[in-house]
């Protein structure tokens, strides 16, 4: 189960930094894995808006925000932190939310579908200083449709008035406590999922396919991580073509290793593709192999047919579930 936290605070000891490390503190007590960003210590530069995202689903724009990307989509659970600045984000991670704009483009303009979407989610973590009934809406509103362009369903706000010098947050009577229980209530239904691991040779085509069909149908019920003991440098075009003909987005995924699964991740289930991987011995995890033929370097009507037989094989796994 994997947290990401949007750092928003210019402050070094801020109040915002303090609310946000104590949610990912209590994921991580509970067992998920963690990673901040601190848009403020990167260099994001503005969406310039010149239309590449909209034409071609990439923005070219080469900085810090590119290897956001493919952690947005990992991300089981996002949340943005952020004090308030003129009713809104600070600018810094307004920067980083403008240029979210290229997942909007995939999904609304180019038509993909990211498998993450149908279960990730999002939570505005915030503080301001005056005690307005109205300080947060703006905020919110930019928070409810980075969300949706990023593919997660809008949990909520926790909201802080009166929150200005730092240290005001630690002193505060109820946030840090009510922060850790909402990071409970939400990582909890990720963390009961069953975990599962495909692996092929290079982890290129088949078991990136596995991988995604089952996020997509039922990443509600499964953790799932794909890898290969050779992985290549970078997944098949034909794969990714052929996953865009079902709607399938398989952009920004990267081969990897199985050296390379969170420290201490232990899968229920281990599937196999066919290529006789040597596969590595999970503690009382038998796998299983699908023998599905290996489609590197053949044809796309090849790709097509054995992404027909993974989709096959995953709905009869979700359906015959046994783990
Ligand atoms: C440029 C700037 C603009 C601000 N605008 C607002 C505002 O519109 N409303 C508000 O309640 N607080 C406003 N504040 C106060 C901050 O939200 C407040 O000090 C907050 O605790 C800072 O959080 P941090 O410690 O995480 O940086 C502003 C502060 C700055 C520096």
């Amino acid at each position: 189960m994997f947290t990401l936290g949007l750092q928003g605070s210019p402050r070094k000891k801020g109040n915002t930094r303090a609310l946000l490390s104590a949610f990912l503190n209590e994921v991580e007590r509970l067992g998920g894995v963690t990673r901040v960003i601190d848009a403020t210590r990167k260099n994001i530069k503005a969406c310039v808006e010149c239309g590449t995202c909209e034409k071609k689903g990439y923005c070219p724009l080469d900085d810090h925000m590119q290897p956001l990307y493919p952690l947005l989509w990992k991300a089981d659970l996002v949340v943005l932190a952020t004090p308030i600045f003129f009713y809104g984000a600070t600018a810094q991670l307004k920067a980083l939310i403008d240029r979210s704009q290229a997942l909007w483009s995939r999904k609304y303009v180019i038509g993909l579908e990211d498998p993450g979407r149908n279960w990730r989610k999002g939570l505005l973590l915030t503080v301001g200083a005056t005690k307005g009934k109205n300080i947060f809406d703006g905020a919110v509103l930019t928070a409810r449709y980075f969300f949706d362009a990023i593919g997660a369903s809008f949990e909520g706000t926790l909201g802080f008035r009166q929150v200005e010098k730092v240290g005001d947050i630690e002193a505060h009577p109820t946030a840090l406590e009510a922060v850790r229980k909402r990071a409970a209530e939400l990582v909890s239904p990720f963390l009961k999922r069953k975990k599962i691991l495909f692996v092929c040779r290079e982890n290129a085509c088949r078991s990136q396919m596995a991988a995604a069909f089952t996020r997509q149908l039922a990443g509600d019920r499964f953790e799932v991580e794909s890898a290969g003991n050779e992985p290549a440098e970078q997944v098949n075009p034909l794969m990714e073509k052929v996953m865009a003909e079902k709607w399938v987005d398989m952009a920004y995924l990267k081969p990897s290793a199985i050296s390379d699964l969170p420290a201490g991740w232990q899968p229920d289930a281990v599937i196999t593709m066919g290529c006789n991987v040597a596969c590595p011995i999970f503690h009382g995890v038998v796998p299983q192999d699908w023998e599905l033929p290996d489609p590197a370097n053949e044809s796309i009507d090849f790709m097509r047919n054995v992404r027909d037989q993974v989709e096959r094989r995953v709905k009869d796994f979700i359906r015959n579930d046994s783990l």
